[in-house]
């Protein structure tokens, strides 16, 4: 903690009498732990800090006991003496620092008591963590005040810490809040160019989600399979590129408006390229890719095999099978089992027969999945 920051905190409030109020009560809260070997020590240091009206206070006579009561109790102050047969101050520093290394980060306020402050003492008492001296026999107007003091260090320390903590979760929100929007508005950008051919349909979240089933299944991390989720929805982004005489026609495509219609590839690819957003990356790769086949029969680059990014095989099998379960202006829905049996067929040839495979041993997981996404009838 930088002793400046906390001195401009300890001014700010101070110039402010209702916190300052608030922070004496909790300095008078404070836990306070008495370690002196002499019994009168301790109950003159008690009396003398029950009528300044400190509330918690604890004490032994018993140094091995310091680490217990530490724990136990929440200690924020520790009166420490140094001179004890058993195990002396510097000892129980020691192993304060070694058994509860929060302690020291939470700026934990050591007072040492000593009955001759040579500078050797001094040093070696502060090297081990001690922040101030009390020497006896106490003055008990300088003892209090050195106590105040030093509790209201570690109280605004600790008010510092939790603000910092208040801060991170509120990063955190917006941070989410952030990713949040940003699927939101790529989703939507997904919908858009389904919105032309499919005004009541989801094909874009059924396709995108057995896409990321199906990354899962051949084995992807789960952060590249989430990728794929959130990337696929803009695989036909560039439909919306293409006129409505050519995509909404009902019928089959002469070889003018079918060549128009390919072009959604590079109008997609024009659209999303020139980020380096790992997930626009991707979501390129996948408009890119989506028509090429394994066998190299596909467009517009005629890729064969794993020239083809496994995100774009993946999504081509994906939107394929959505594309033949669904309705679509040049089409009726095809069962479930014809598709099926297109996509076997397909294996090798268009589709890539590892997920070929692999989506026949999730068809049960996508029928469940395309049951619930099913689209409304308008
Ligand atoms: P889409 O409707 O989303 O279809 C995606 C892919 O599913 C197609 O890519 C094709 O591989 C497959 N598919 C869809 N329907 C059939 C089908 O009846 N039989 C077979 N064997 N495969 C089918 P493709 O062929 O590259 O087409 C890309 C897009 O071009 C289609 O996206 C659709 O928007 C449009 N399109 C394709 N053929 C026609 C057509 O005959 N008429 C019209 N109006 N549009 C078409
Ligand atoms: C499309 O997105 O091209 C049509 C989807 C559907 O009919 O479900
Ligand atoms: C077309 O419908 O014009 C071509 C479809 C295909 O390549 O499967
Ligand atoms: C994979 O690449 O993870 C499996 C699919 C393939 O390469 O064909
Ligand atoms: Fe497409
Ligand atoms: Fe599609």
């Amino acid at each position: 903690m930088n002793s400046h920051l906390i001195y401009n905190l300890k001014w700010s409030l101070l110039t402010d009498s209702v916190a300052m109020n608030e922070i004496n009560q909790q300095i008078l809260m404070a836990n306070i732990l008495i370690v002196d070997d002499q019994i009168l020590n301790i109950r003159l240091l008690e009396r003398v800090l029950t009528q300044a009206g400190y509330a918690n206070i604890f004490s032994t006579t018993d140094p091995t006991q310091t680490i217990a009561f530490y724990t136990k109790h929440d200690i924020d102050l520790l009166l420490l003496d140094i001179r004890m047969p058993t195990m002396d101050g510097f000892e129980v520093l020691a192993e304060l620092k070694t058994t509860t290394p929060e302690a020291y980060n939470d700026y934990l306020a050591v007072l040492v008591l000593t009955a001759e402050l040579t500078s050797e003492t001094r040093n070696k008492a502060l090297t081990a963590g001690a922040k101030d001296f009390l020497t006896k026999p106490f003055d008990q107007i300088e003892a209090l005040q050195r106590i105040h003091n030093i509790l209201e260090v570690r109280i605004l320390h600790k008010q510092v810490l939790q603000q910092n903590v208040e801060l991170e979760t509120r990063v955190k929100e917006r941070t989410l809040e952030l990713e949040n929007s940003r699927l939101e508005i790529i989703r939507r950008l997904g919908l858009a160019a389904e919105y032309k051919d499919n005004e009541t349909g989801n094909h874009v979240l059924r396709m995108s989600l057995f896409s990321q089933m199906l990354a899962r299944a051949v084995g992807l991390s789960e952060e590249d399979s989430e990728m794929i989720l959130h990337a696929a929805p803009m695989h036909d982004i560039g439909k919306i590129g293409i006129p409505d005489r050519v995509l909404l026609k009902p019928g089959k495509l002469d070889s003018e408006e079918w060549a128009i219609m390919q072009s959604h590839v590079e109008i997609g690819v024009e659209l999303l390229s020139g980020s380096d957003v790992p997930l626009m990356v991707m979501a390129k790769n996948i408009a890119a890719t989506h028509h090429e086949r394994w066998d190299g029969s596909g467009y517009p680059a005629g890729l064969s095999g794993e020239n083809i990014p496994i995100e774009g095989r993946i999504c081509a099998l994906c939107d394929v099978f959505d594309a033949l379960t669904s309705e679509r202006p040049y089409k009726k829905a095809w069962p479930v089992r014809e598709a099926m049996d297109h996509i076997r067929s397909q294996s090798g040839n268009h589709f890539d027969p590892k997920l070929v495979e692999k989506f026949d041993q999730i068809l049960d997981e996508v029928l469940v999945c395309r049951q619930m996404h099913l689209d409304s009838v308008p």
